[in-house]
């Protein structure tokens, strides 16, 4: 088997062409493509140029209409709200073509934009697939943002149509979707024509005459609309993720590159076959579930879960083997976080006794480092592989990980293993040199990236080259730093950017700060990720208020708590904030996070040579002992 990982990865690199076009044969084309590969293309590389196809159609019709009509493709388990339910492909397929053709009425056309805000019911992924049946845009925005991010969204990807519904239940407290929609609606300078809302039973929004559609109404007056073959390079989707600053990125995402890679991992990485249950525990508004909920188990025929519950708390720690056993589930995916929630609850796994594991194959973890502590007390509770690895919203599915489809299991703590085919890593020093064995420097993917991956930012693409390709020209520059050890296993240490990774969800301490020095008596300040049990990092915001601030320090702090709630959303988790009289800088004014994150983590720190006031470092470790750490 490791000859086979070594054939398929030296081929992927040296004959990516025939590579790909080999794999693009399982899906089916409408028009098929002029070059696999077009590597004039700048900065990114177009695959499949002249290809057309309908991803919908390759996800669902083929399978409803090609012997799989009654194996279910979706599965929705929602412990809080008591219901379970399935749906075939057949069934699946004609909801979808219903609701395309409620869009088309409501003037919605390829190439138009359309953005879901809803939490994981059925209805999102109906949604997310009718875009893509008309060739039309999606935008998913995840639902613990706040209304000023749905804003920032909505004015950044101009959307004709919002779907969204009238309410999220978080455990058991009720979001009301509708009105944080209506909110963000009165804030943006673009304004949807419509808004199709789906009224659950715990809450009915109200709605607005002439812009508001009651989603029921909608699928009863409708007729079944067919797939539209659009461009392989065509956009499917747009999904904004954090940046530097206080503007999100849209990562867009094309039709036929992702398609192809994405079918592709699902016997290679996971190593799952078409009719049996593939189950990613995350959220349709990040990238994992873009990927593993709705379009890579989908296009292979897998049967996906869709799970509205959390790992712990609905009811209690054993849920998600709960799902497994009652779903059959063959392999998982979440994130480490959720595997700490319940190690947090169930030490012993004692919970994991009760439930029949045997169709059980593997779990797969990704999202933030996996620390070998949590991945191995996985691997000894469920007696199944466990296996880290590594991906962004960028590249859309796996840069580095051990393929269970093309060789044996690698257990490396602390290593998501090896490259996967596609993907050419290296580590560079900050002269773009290639760094020698064990040297950490910049993990960086030499052109071209694999299909999939992202071809451009949504209405950025000067921010697109500088971002991502301008450090290093020819490479694509990850933002992540690690090393390769000398048995070629890549270790992904951090960021090398300003961005934290809060519970596997990615945050931007730039557009925290933002927030916090749009207060009237905070006069500077610096948010940083500290290390947290539960969560892997937290934010812990520093204020310096004003000379003659009208409200006292722990009044600020608690305002600024607020207004990140209020501004960014409970996403961020920020609930920890203090006043200092300075914040520690170098001599030419840069703010020395290092080794604040250091004092908070309890970890041993040297006194930078470039401080300008090493006394400030004793104020710094009393305020963060006020908030309880080092801990
Ligand atoms: N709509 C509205 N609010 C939401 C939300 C949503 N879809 N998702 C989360 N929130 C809120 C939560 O209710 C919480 O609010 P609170 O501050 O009032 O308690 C806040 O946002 C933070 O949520 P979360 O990060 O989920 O923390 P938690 O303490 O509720 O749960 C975990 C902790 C570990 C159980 C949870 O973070 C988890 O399941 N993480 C897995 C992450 C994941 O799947 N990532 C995807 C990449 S694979
Ligand atoms: P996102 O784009 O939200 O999926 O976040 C991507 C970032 O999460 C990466 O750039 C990494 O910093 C981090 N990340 C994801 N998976 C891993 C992993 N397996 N090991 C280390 N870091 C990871």
């Amino acid at each position: 088997m490791t000859d086979l990982f070594d054939t398929v990865y030296r081929r992927s690199l040296e004959d990516p062409r025939g590579f790909w076009a080999e794999a693009a044969a399982d899906i089916v084309w409408t028009k098929p493509w002029d070059a696999v590969l077009d590597e004039e293309a700048s900065p990114a590389p177009r695959w499949f140029v002249g290809g057309e196809l309908n991803t919908c159609y390759n996800a669902l019709d083929r399978h409803a209409d090609g012997g799989r009509a009654d194996q279910a493709a979706l599965i929705y388990d929602s412990p809080v709200t008591g219901v379970t339910k399935s749906f075939t492909y057949s069934e699946l397929r004609d909801l979808v073509a219903r609701f395309a053709g409620v869009l088309a009425r409501r003037g919605v056309e390829k190439g138009d934009r359309v953005i879901v805000y809803m939490p994981m019911i059925p209805e999102a992924v109906v949604a997310m697939l009718a875009c893509a049946r008309l060739g039309a845009v999606h935008s998913v925005v995840f639902g613990g943002f706040a209304s000023n991010e749905l804003a920032a969204r909505i004015d950044d990807s101009e959307p004709k149509v919002v779907v969204s519904a009238s309410c999220g239940i978080e455990t058991a407290r009720v979001i009301e979707y509708k009105s944080l929609l209506d909110k963000a609606i009165e804030l943006a300078r673009h304004k949807p024509t419509h808004c199709i809302i789906f009224q659950r039973e715990m809450v009915k929004a109200d709605l607005q005459p002439g812009r508001d559609l009651d989603w029921e109404e909608e699928m009863a007056s409708t007729t079944p609309h067919p797939c539209v073959p659009v461009a392989a390079t065509d956009p499917l989707y747009i999904l904004y993720t954090s940046g530097t600053t206080g503007q999100p990125k849209g990562i867009v995402r094309d039709n036929g590159g992702h398609a192809v890679a994405l079918k592709w991992t699902m016997k290679h990485i996971y190593n799952i076959e078409p009719g049996q249950v593939y189950w990613a525990a995350s959220d349709v508004g990040w990238v994992v579930g873009h990927s593993y909920i709705v379009y890579g188990p989908l296009l292979y025929g897998c049967t996906t879960v869709l799970y509205e519950g959390k790992p712990v708390g609905t009811p209690d720690a054993g849920a998600f083997w709960r799902v497994i056993a009652d779903h059959g589930v063959s392999c998982m995916f979440t994130a480490p976080t959720a595997i700490r929630a319940i190690r947090q609850q169930d030490p012993e796994g004692a919970l994991i006794a009760g439930y029949d594991l045997s169709q059980f194959d593997s779990l797969f973890l990704a999202g933030e480092r996996c620390d070998p502590d949590t991945l191995g007390w996985a691997q000894h509770m469920l007696g199944v592989p466990v296996i880290d690895h590594w991906w962004q919203t960028e590249t859309g599915w796996a840069i580095v990980s051990n393929c269970l489809g093309i060789e044996p299991l690698t257990v490396v703590p602390g290593s998501p293993t090896r490259p996967v085919p596609g993907w050419d890593l290296r580590v560079m020093g900050p002269d773009g040199e290639d760094l020698p064995t064990g040297e950490t420097g910049a993990l960086c993917v030499k052109l071209p990236m694999p299909p999939g991956a992202f071809p451009t930012l949504w209405n950025a693409e000067q921010r697109f080259t500088d971002t991502y390709f301008s450090t290093y020209p020819g490479f694509y520059e990850t933002a992540d730093a690690g090393f390769i050890d000398e048995d070629g296993y890549v270790h992904v240490m951090a960021r090398t950017d300003d961005v934290i990774n809060v519970a596997g969800h990615r945050l931007s301490t730039g557009a925290l700060e933002e927030v916090l020095t749009s207060h009237p008596d905070v006069a500077e300040c610096a948010v940083l990720g500290v290390a947290d049990v539960l969560k892997g990092q937290i934010p812990v915001g520093f204020l310096v208020l004003k000379a003659g601030a009208e409200r006292d320090k722990k009044a600020v702090a608690s305002d600024v708590i607020a207004m990140v709630r209020e501004r960014i959303g409970p996403v961020a988790a920020f609930k920890l904030a203090v006043v200092v009289a300075r914040l520690p800088k170098t001599r030419s004014g840069k703010i020395l996070r290092a080794t604040i994150a250091k004092i908070a983590d309890g970890k041993s720190w040297t006194m930078p040579a470039t401080v300008d006031d090493p006394e400030i470092f004793a104020e710094i470790g009393a305020a963060l002992e006020t908030l309880g750490y080092p801990r």
